[in-house]
């Protein structure tokens, strides 16, 4: 049976339908991306400008999904636009080393703490499979742990623990650790009892972009621990980094990792990601003109489109934007103003939930009334079930796209939204909010 919230999203997007029909012949479920499945079909975008993105019939969207992240500073930029431009005409790949590379290399090392060493990919799945191929090399030793629901890409390691594992080895899957987070006696017991640990990854502000938070002392007994133990931490800082802050998750906490691993923000919008951290560590690239070693504890890496001239010009402008103007302040303040706006509309309609986050990230739980200082919000497992809802996060989907909105219940507020952005999301959150429980889903 077709809902209300369907009928309404069906007859607003009639040529995304007509798309979605033709693309579902030519792509696994019609879509290029696994998160950009929805029923009854998807919208399909022409453009971008600002925070504001338009779909094929015409409907303009707020938007939150800002390039899976990527675009803290809206939609075609001006100088990033320029910048890319300019380079258009000037090559898109040259193979040869160039300014531009150092150029990125250099914006990074600014930024990073743990940065001392960077090496570039296209993409965040990428750098975290080269993490972990360098911590293997750098220690000798084969597992890797990682926290339940964390993501870090779609390769075979990067997927231990995830339901869905088609097509990957077990072999693979017994090299990683999946455990709980939060819970650092756990994660000291496990590096008490296996000596054969390499290295310990995560979203240093929890799964799913922040969603799932993990609280500051979690993070900073990992540093303690590892330390410890002598293994190497790393930030997946594909999503938090230049977005918590200027540099990253780590510079938030003030706790510096041995590595970590970028992209999204990295790259301007264009694809990009790198791998930074100590040098001995990232130095596992280097040829040292000892043949033992360079034959059969070096890690080789190629990449046809690594620090490519096109991404490496929006990648520069974007961090130099983030680097020299109140990027990160701006998008943090509306993403309070939303934060605050949403907290308030759930009271004024007694809808039992939240809107937590931290800096431009912002989360909206619908549900359930549980504790919360609308930063950090850790929610129990059964909590989490009955927020991660399907049937109703999709009907909060289509209702917030019905009334101009493209987020869901995840909010990526960037530096161009305006107030009047904000407070339009709120009243549009607030009818979706309504048209949900209408349909007796909340
Ligand atoms: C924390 C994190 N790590 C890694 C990735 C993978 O990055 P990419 O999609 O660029 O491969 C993502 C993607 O969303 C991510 O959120």
């Amino acid at each position: 049976m077709v809902t209300a919230i369907e009928q309404r999203y069906i007859d607003m997007h009639p040529g995304s339908a007509e798309r979605h029909a033709t693309a579902k012949g030519l792509f696994p479920d019609g879509v290029t991306h696994d998160t950009r499945r929805l029923s009854p079909f998807p919208i399909y975008a022409t453009h971008g400008l600002g925070p504001h993105k338009w779909d094929v019939d015409g409907n303009r969207l707020i938007d939150y999904y800002t390039g899976h992240g990527s675009l803290i500073l809206g939609h075609s930029h001006p100088d990033v636009v320029a910048a890319v431009t300019e380079q258009m005409k000037r090559g898109t790949h040259l193979s040869a080393s160039t300014d531009l590379e150092i150029q990125w290399g250099q914006a990074i090392r600014d930024l990073i703490p743990c940065a001392e060493k960077v090496r570039f990919h296209s993409s965040g799945t990428e750098a975290t499979l080269m993490a972990f191929r360098l911590v293997r090399a750098y220690t000798g030793k084969k597992k890797i742990i990682k926290f339940v629901d964390h993501f870090h890409g779609w390769h075979d390691y990067a997927m231990a623990g995830n339901a869905v594992l088609g097509g990957i080895p077990e072999e693979v899957l017994n090299t990683m650790i999946v455990l709980p987070p939060n819970d650092i006696s756990l994660v000291e017991k496990t590096l008490a009892e296996d000596a054969d640990i390499a290295a310990i990854i995560l979203e240093p502000t929890g799964a799913h972009m922040g969603n799932h938070a993990v609280t500051a002392e979690f993070v900073s007994g990992l540093r303690d621990v590892t330390e410890r133990y002598g293994v190497v931490l790393i930030f997946d800082e594909v999503v938090t980094g230049f977005r918590v802050s200027k540099g990253g998750a780590q510079e938030y906490y003030g706790i510096t990792p041995d590595m970590c691993t970028m992209a999204k923000i990295l790259g301007g919008g264009l694809p990009g990601g790198a791998v930074a951290g100590r040098a001995d560590i990232i130095n596992m690239i280097e040829m040292t003109g000892d043949p033992a070693h360079d034959q059969h504890r070096r890690v080789q890496h190629n990449g046809t489109f690594n620090a490519n001239p096109l991404s490496a010009s929006a990648g520069i402008t974007a961090l130099g934007l983030v680097k020299n103007t109140p990027v990160n302040d701006t998008a943090n303040a509306m993403a309070s103003r939303l934060k605050a706006g949403l907290n308030d509309m759930l009271s004024r309609n007694e809808v039992p939930g939240c809107a937590s986050g931290i800096a431009s990230s912002i989360f909206l739980r619908l549900g359930v009334d549980h504790e919360c200082d609308h930063e950090v919000c850790i929610l129990s497992p059964e909590e989490t079930a009955i927020i991660d809802n399907p049937a109703r996060r999709t009907q909060m989907e289509l209702a917030m796209m019905n009334h101009g909105v493209h987020s869901g219940t995840r909010f990526m507020v960037m530096a161009v939204h305006t107030e009047d952005d904000i407070d339009q999301t709120i009243e549009a959150a607030e009818r979706a909010v309504n048209d949900v429980r209408n349909q007796g889903m909340l």
